[in-house]
């Protein structure tokens, strides 16, 4: 029989369970979703208009469902009564974060589960009817049958669980376009008929406006792999690239021209191969970790060495660059300022974690160089956090954190770009909201370079005003 659901739970409103949430509630107006979370602080923001995150479009999309209008009823709710919104759910999803473990067994490459086995606890206190649970939060290989296992152990016996995998694929700064129009949704659930009985009443929530062609249905552990492997090989591409821009650098290759000529091949595809400063963010390095130790417990040393050399060299790239930033400022970075532009790990979004901004910035404070900084969206709390509370004495007088990139990049020896925001860019065309590169070059001192770790910017034009360029995977 298919389950009939009036009403869905999400636990955790973070980074994935916000914006799904919000876009399975605005797809399904008839069903109600309740978002839930721990955090009190970030509730209350979910109901206000300073959401806690910032995506492109998200507030659109929660007023619509939260607020209602003429022709729909509101639909989605944020609250911290847990157990209420558990209660009264038919489907609950599990979106709680899954940080790598600082420690015990595991410590700095398992991922931490006990938030997810917390939640789920919960729901096994709580439930008085049938409920089916669905892991969002990317989980270690194997989480559903030891949540199943739980549920069985201290759940009421009159209730019956399912538990799904469906993890989302969605990437920060894009995420409600890619919640909007998925490559694909992948539902891993058990082959017995309950088990794809609840699969397809999860279908049914997709299927209001993703085709069906799109929605694919596997084994559960294939689908907590899938996840897993999926950011464990998009990480490797970006280090496969990143390795090729070094031998660039050495010789004279220009990586631009290499990863073009590369993904034109169809069975390579174009996307993802951008030479960078290192990849960043919450889940690749935090996958690839979970990954290897996966691998060192099913006794495959092999495996797990192989995976970790992706992140070795993922280090190893943002040192390079740092180690180059300081060598072409005559190796000595005392009494030397430089501005640093962009501190989140990509762009459009504000989200820091992970972010090659706090090594870089770290190894050139190091150095004893005087930071200015500019990010457009990243809170100036985070970026104390980020590098006051894990730097060392005297980090908070070498920084100045600053409103726009033109105070930041006043007066400087050098411009660092360390997130790919278009406002840095000079590429043609050149939009108003962009910077005036003729302004900054007029107000920076010698030696005048610009290291750009994202390779946003025509060097020739920047050449023109005066300033020395330096590229990712090109020696100009
Ligand atoms: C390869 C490149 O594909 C081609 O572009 C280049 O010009 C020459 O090298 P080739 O070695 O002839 O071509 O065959 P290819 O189809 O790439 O297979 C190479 C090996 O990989 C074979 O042993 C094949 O069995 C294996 N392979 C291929 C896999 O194990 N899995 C796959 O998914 C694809
Ligand atoms: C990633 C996956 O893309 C997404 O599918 C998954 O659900 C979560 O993890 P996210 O980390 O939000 O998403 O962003 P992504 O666009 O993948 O970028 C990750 C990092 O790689 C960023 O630091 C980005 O700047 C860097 N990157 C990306 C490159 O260095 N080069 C590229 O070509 C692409
Ligand atoms: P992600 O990027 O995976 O979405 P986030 O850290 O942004 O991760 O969001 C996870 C959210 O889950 C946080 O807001 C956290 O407070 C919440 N959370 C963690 N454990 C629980 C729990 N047991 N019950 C409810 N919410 C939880």
């Amino acid at each position: 029989p298919l389950w009939k659901v009036r009403n869905v739970c999400c636990i955790g409103a973070g980074y994935v369970g916000g914006p799904t949430s919000a876009v399975i509630a605005s797809k399904n107006p008839s069903v109600g979703v309740t978002v839930t979370d721990i955090n009190e602080r970030r509730i209350s923001a979910w109901k206000s208009n300073r959401l806690p995150i910032f995506e492109p479009g998200l507030l659109e999309t929660v007023q619509e469902a939260r607020d209602g209008s003429a022709s729909r009823r509101p639909n989605l709710f944020f609250t911290t009564d847990i157990e209420a919104a558990i209660g009264a759910a038919d489907l609950i999803f599990v979106a709680v974060n899954t940080p790598t473990k600082t420690s015990g067994r595991g410590v700095g490459r398992a991922s931490e589960t006990g938030f997810l086995e917390s939640a789920i606890r919960t729901i096994a206190e709580v439930a008085e009817t049938d409920k089916i649970i669905v892991e969002k939060s990317t989980v270690p290989l194997g989480t559903a049958g030891l949540i199943r296992e739980i549920l069985d152990a201290i759940g009421n016996p009159g209730v019956h669980f399912e538990v799904l995998s469906n993890p989302e694929f969605l990437a920060e700064g894009t995420a409600l376009k890619d919640l909007l129009l998925p490559d694909r949704i992948l539902i891993g659930s058990l082959s017995s008929p309950s088990g794809i009985s609840a699969c397809d009443t999860l279908r049914n929530l997709y299927s209001t406006w993703v085709p069906q062609s799109k929605i694919i249905t596997t084994h559960l552990l294939s689908s907590e792999l899938a996840k897993l492997a999926a950011n464990a090989m998009l990480g490797q591409r970006i280090t496969n690239v990143n390795s090729l821009s070094a031998i660039c650098e050495a010789t004279g290759a220009n990586i631009e021209e290499v990863s073009n000529a590369v993904g034109l091949d169809f069975r390579i595809g174009p996307k993802m191969l951008n030479a960078s400063v290192g990849f960043g963010g919450s889940c690749f390095k935090k996958d690839i970790l979970s990954l290897a130790y996966i691998a060192e417990t099913l006794h495959l040393p092999e495996i797990a060495a192989y995976w970790t050399s992706v992140l070795e060299l993922n280090e190893y790239q943002k040192d390079r660059f740092a180690q180059r930033i300081v060598r072409c400022l005559y190796s000595t970075l005392t009494n030397k300022k430089i501005a640093i532009l962009g501190f989140a790990f990509k762009k459009n979004t504000g989200d820091t974690r992970e972010s090659p901004a706090i090594s870089i910035c770290q190894a050139l404070l190091d150095e004893g160089a005087q930071i200015t900084l500019y990010d457009p969206k990243v809170p100036k709390h985070q970026i104390w956090a980020d590098l006051v509370c894990n730097g060392g004495e005297g980090t908070e007088e070498n920084i100045t954190i600053c409103e726009t990139a033109y105070q930041a990049c006043h007066d400087v020896n050098a411009v660092v770009i360390l997130t790919e925001w278009d406002e840095f860019s000079n590429r043609q065309p050149v939009e108003p909201a962009r910077m005036d590169w003729e302004r900054v070059a007029k107000t920076m001192r010698q030696p005048r370079y610009v290291f750009d770790g994202r390779n946003i910017t025509d060097a020739v034009e920047l050449q023109k005003l005066g300033l020395r360029v330096e590229h990712i995977g090109k020696s100009l």
